[in-house]
């Protein structure tokens, strides 16, 4: 028995893409390059802008045929589009062919989802609001020998533009312990060089539960396990940047000298309206802090062009201070409307040519940066 994954989006969702393989072996499949060989194929969405739910609803969309030529194959849908109610009902309601449609908060129950459709061969919508932290996933990586580490799932900032706190619910951080086991568990296979920590924003960890310390004590923990191994971490936002956390990059010999620091805007006016909670001195402050304490630290940024109310000399802020901070690396993206989000209802939507414009103008900065570098 074969199974054949499709993942969309960010790291959270390859490495939740290794939980998903690591449950379809425990039930028996065998992975597979080939969608057309598989009897179980899972599509892991991705619901960060608009295209990524459009290319997935497309290539949804194409699994009829292969279902019509071998009516066993199972088809599930999971991940950041399916945890919202009205995708999945309507995914479920649009594909007759797709089997099982399942949340993010409700992943861990795939295994008896694909044995109630064996048992039962009826569809299966299953949602669920949130839930807790849940431990034990088998995991088989695929990451080379990168092995990502969850340490936090959900987001409070609410970010005006971003659907991730609607579809990923609160933050909740998982015990040091079990975080601490895991790695262990990780270095002593020898089987992987880089550990890299996860959470749509590590520098809260801690923050909901005291017991666990807070982002700097679990890295400088982390470092004192025994073991070859060097350690990085995203996603870090700016506003929970501590001092202590910059000390703890610069003192543990096992930590990567780099960074991901994402701005989204050079404009204070802009990362007002985007609920960022930093201006763009206090951001320019602690690249300077960075620099200062590890002088060759590497540091890359996500930009979004063209939210609501961006004008020219807002743009021309951001331009300044990519030029300013001279970054490693630049992840651009057009301002995409998200149902049920703040910005989405905002006036002044900005023309989607002039997000283009934006864009593009800021990949060919980031080639002169690189060139400047070299
Ligand atoms: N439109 C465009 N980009 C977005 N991001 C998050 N939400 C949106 C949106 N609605 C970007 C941010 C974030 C990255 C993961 O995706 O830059 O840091
Ligand atoms: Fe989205 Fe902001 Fe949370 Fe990042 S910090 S996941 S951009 S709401």
């Amino acid at each position: 028995m074969l199974y054949h994954i499709v993942t969309y989006g960010c790291q959270m969702n390859v490495h939740e893409s290794e939980k998903i393989a690591g449950m379809l072996e425990d039930l028996g499949y065998s992975p597979t390059d080939k969608r057309e060989d598989a009897d179980i194929i899972v599509f892991n969405t991705c619901a960060i802008r608009e295209g990524a739910e459009d290319r997935a609803f497309g290539n949804i969309g194409a699994l009829k045929q292969l279902k019509k030529q071998d009516r066993n194959k199972i088809i599930a849908v999971c991940g950041c589009m399916t945890q919202q109610k009205q995708v999945a009902e309507k995914i479920f309601k649009t594909f007759p062919f797709v089997d099982i449609v399942v949340g993010t908060h409700n992943l861990y129950l795939l295994e008896k989802l694909i044995k109630r459709k064996l048992n039962e061969n009826k569809r299966i919508l299953d949602y669920m609001e949130s839930s807790p932290v849940i431990e034990g996933i088998p995991t088989k990586r695929t990451s080379g020998d990168n092995a990502w580490i969850n340490i936090m799932y959900g987001c409070n900032n609410f970010c005006t533009y971003c659907i991730v706190p609607y579809v990923r619910g609160r933050e909740m951080s998982r015990k040091k312990q079990d975080i601490l086991d895991e790695i262990k568990e990780v270095i002593d296979t020898k089987c992987y060089k880089t550990i890299t920590l996860l959470g749509q924003n590590v520098n809260s960890y801690g923050n909901d539960s005291k017991e666990n310390g807070n982002f700097a004590e679990l890295i400088n923990d982390i470092c004192k396990l025994d073991g070859d191994f060097k350690l990085t971490f995203m996603t870090s936002h700016p506003k929970d940047l501590s001092d202590e956390l910059i000390e703890a990059i610069k003192n543990n010999d096992k930590v990567i000298k780099e960074i991901h620091l994402p701005v989204q805007s050079g404009s204070t006016k802009i990362l007002k309206a985007m609920n960022r909670n930093y201006t763009r001195e206090h951001y320019l402050d602690l690249i300077k802090k960075l620099r200062d304490a590890v002088p060759d630290i590497r540091i890359t940024t996500d930009i979004i062009v063209g939210f609501p109310g961006e004008t020219e000399q807002d743009f021309e802020d951001t331009c300044s201070l990519v030029k300013q901070v001279k970054y490693d690396g630049i992840f651009a993206f057009m301002y995409s409307k998200r149902s049920g989000t703040i910005a989405a209802t905002m006036p002044n939507q900005v023309d989607e040519s002039v997000k283009n414009y934006r864009v593009n103008y800021l990949l060919n900065l980031e080639k002169e940066i690189k060139a400047q570098k070299g």
